[in-house]
């Protein structure tokens, strides 16, 4: 499964980066307000740091608005994903930007029928909102597995990049299921590496090597 970042914040991807653990980024209208930074000159400087797809999310809701403004942010990198909204001219925006050989991702899905409609409008990635589905009571992980379902049934090539991630064991989850992405926030995949037992173990072990005055270089 590959690793997105979901933040817009340089340093920590920058962090995240030099761990190897960013194959990607996704930002978002929200995520680029709290950067507090120009949308063009932050998402430059994501795309020159990350060797992967950094998403870049359009804000007009109409196609022609749409097209226009997602060629322009195309215009930032070449690994610019164009993000638009799962709506009706979203959609059209997305089959006009695969046509022209540009990544896509679809955002906001929350419903397998969304995804169904995303990969026939040729999406290179669906975003289905786990954490969200979660809050109002929906089975987020259950939407991720019934996308599964559907495009391996008829092998769309459309990757279901599970975003709206929340916790670690979302993250193991939905590479149970085989989300071909996850994106989460850095925390998130730093909490990854938690375990009580390895602190517990590893403050053992240092204790012994002091004790035995174990020196290396
Ligand atoms: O990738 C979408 C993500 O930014 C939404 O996350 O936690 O605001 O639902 P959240």
């Amino acid at each position: 499964m590959k690793f997105f970042v979901d933040t817009a914040d340089v340093d920590a991807i920058r962090e995240l980066n030099e761990l190897g653990l960013v194959d990607g980024v996704t930002t978002n209208p929200s995520l680029i307000a709290k950067s507090g930074r120009d949308i063009l000159e932050v998402t430059k400087e994501i795309c020159d740091m990350i060797d992967g797809p950094v998403s870049a999310e359009v804000v007009a809701t109409e196609y022609e608005a749409m097209v226009e403004e997602g060629f322009k942010l195309a215009e930032i990198a070449p690994n610019i994903a164009i993000k638009v909204p799962l709506t009706l001219d979203g959609l059209r925006a997305c089959r006009t930007f695969s046509a022209e050989g540009k990544m896509v991702n679809v955002t906001l899905c929350f419903s397998a029928n969304q995804a169904l409609l995303a990969a026939k409008a040729g999406a290179t990635y669906i975003s289905p909102f786990v954490g969200r589905l979660d809050d109002i009571n929906i089975d987020g992980l259950e939407l991720i597995a019934d996308i599964r379902t559907i495009y391996d049934n008829y092998g769309y090539e459309t990757q279901i990049l599970a975003a709206s991630i929340r916790s670690a064991n979302h993250m193991s989850d939905c590479a149970k299921i085989g989300a071909d992405v996850a994106t989460a926030p850095p925390a998130v995949i730093k909490a990854m590496a938690n375990h009580v037992l390895t602190d517990k173990g590893l403050a053992a072990f240092l204790a012994d090597a002091e004790k035995a005055g174990i020196k290396i270089v």
